[in-house]
């Protein structure tokens, strides 16, 4: 079966990840597009050759869809789900699944009342290099996993940009695009939640306890750089460190990107700036087949599988998607309100 793909949110996320992979996964079809911003809407759908482009959404959901991808900003995630559930179509949400937990709750609630199936779009899970590291570790490769540092600094598209670079090259004004996600909860809530999936997929374990500390490099209500600690019902810790204002004003740019696993009789790194990835352990040091780390390909490929089957398979289910939520604005509430509390003595 040839499955009709609606996409909601037309942005930075759906034109580089979602509408490619739509495109290239045998029996998906990219069928329709909805944005409320016209000028975002026009022009995936000229770039993808879309037949359907709608800015209402009645007219959205009565083109003939069979199931949903959900790239609209985090706040908009609720309503969108409730609508996908009102007109009976499953969904893959991008992450991360909701602003809260009261908010995923109601969202896996509605799709299970409607039975239909809800995953989330953690694309790292299906990174060759995150599939080889599940592998490793299910193969006893590096004994157990006692210590996890998943790293991501950068600096979230950077403070300022100039829109018009030729004609105003001194004029900058400030990405809206980096607001937004500092807005919305900051690093370890938006990218943050890719680390701490991985964490718990790769371990197949639960966090028992967390606790966060942070910095405010930049003047927002979320810390711009966070440290996440924390204890897995194995035994493990894994310490997620995420900045979106790793040099988001100076003129060259620089990230760090690193997963370091280690275990009880060897470890796995993992370093997109230097595009290494290897296992050392008592056999030796193993240079292994470096990709990057997002697969929307492999995404796609297991949604259409799970359309099929009904089953998730690697995807990531709404209830994990909810639990990395809870404790993502857990750990960034809680540095919040300790800075509030420190302000006010
Ligand atoms: N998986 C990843 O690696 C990854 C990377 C970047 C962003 N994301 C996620 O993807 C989502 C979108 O991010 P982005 O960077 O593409 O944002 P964006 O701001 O570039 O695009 C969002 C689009 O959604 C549209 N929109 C706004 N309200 C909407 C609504 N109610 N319904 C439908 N569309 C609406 C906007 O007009 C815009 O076109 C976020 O959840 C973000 O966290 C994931």
């Amino acid at each position: 079966m040839n499955y009709k793909i609606g996409l909601m949110g037309c942005g930075v996320i759906a034109s580089y990840g979602h509408l490619p992979a739509i495109m290239d996964t045998d029996g998906l079809t990219i069928h329709a597009l909805y944005d409320p911003n016209e000028q975002n809407l026009r022009r995936e759908a000229h770039r993808f050759s879309v037949p359907h482009a709608y800015s209402d959404l009645e007219s959205f959901f009565n083109s003939g869809l069979d199931a949903v991808a959900i790239c609209s900003p985090a706040p908009a995630h609720i309503q969108n789900v409730i609508d996908c559930a009102a007109h009976g179509l499953p969904v893959l949400c991008e992450k991360p699944l909701a602003m809260d937990e009261v908010e995923g709750q109601q969202m896996i609630e509605v799709m299970e009342d409607a039975n239909l199936l809800l995953a989330v779009g953690f694309c790292y899970r299906f990174s060759p290099c995150a599939l080889k590291i599940k592998e490793l570790i299910n193969q006893d490769a590096i004994g157990e996993v006692r210590t996890m540092r998943l790293i991501y600094n950068w600096d979230c598209h950077g403070k300022y940009y100039r829109p018009d670079p030729l004609n105003q090259p001194d004029f900058w004004v400030e990405d809206p695009r980096r607001r937004g996600r500092m807005d919305e909860g900051g690093p370890m809530v938006d990218c943050g939640t890719h680390q701490i999936d991985l964490a718990r997929w790769w371990t197949n374990s639960n966090i028992t306890r967390f606790q966060s500390h942070a910095s405010w490099v930049d003047e927002y209500e979320a810390p711009d750089h966070v440290w996440c600690h924390m204890d897995h019902d194995n035994g493990a810790h894994t310490m997620v460190e995420m900045s979106y204002s790793f040099g988001h004003t100076t003129k060259d740019r620089i990230s760090h990107f690193i997963y370091e696993v280690i275990g009880t009789r060897g470890m796995i790194r993992y370093d997109r700036n230097f595009s290494h990835f290897e296992l050392r352990n008592e056999h030796g040091t193993y240079q292994l087949e470096y990709h990057g780390e997002k697969n929307f390909h492999g995404m796609y490929a297991a949604f259409r599988q799970s359309l099929k089957t009904g089953e998730l398979g690697e995807l990531c289910s709404a209830p994990d998607a909810l639990e990395v939520t809870r404790i993502a604005r857990h750990a960034t509430d809680e540095v919040i309100a300790d800075r509030h509390a420190l302000e006010v003595r």
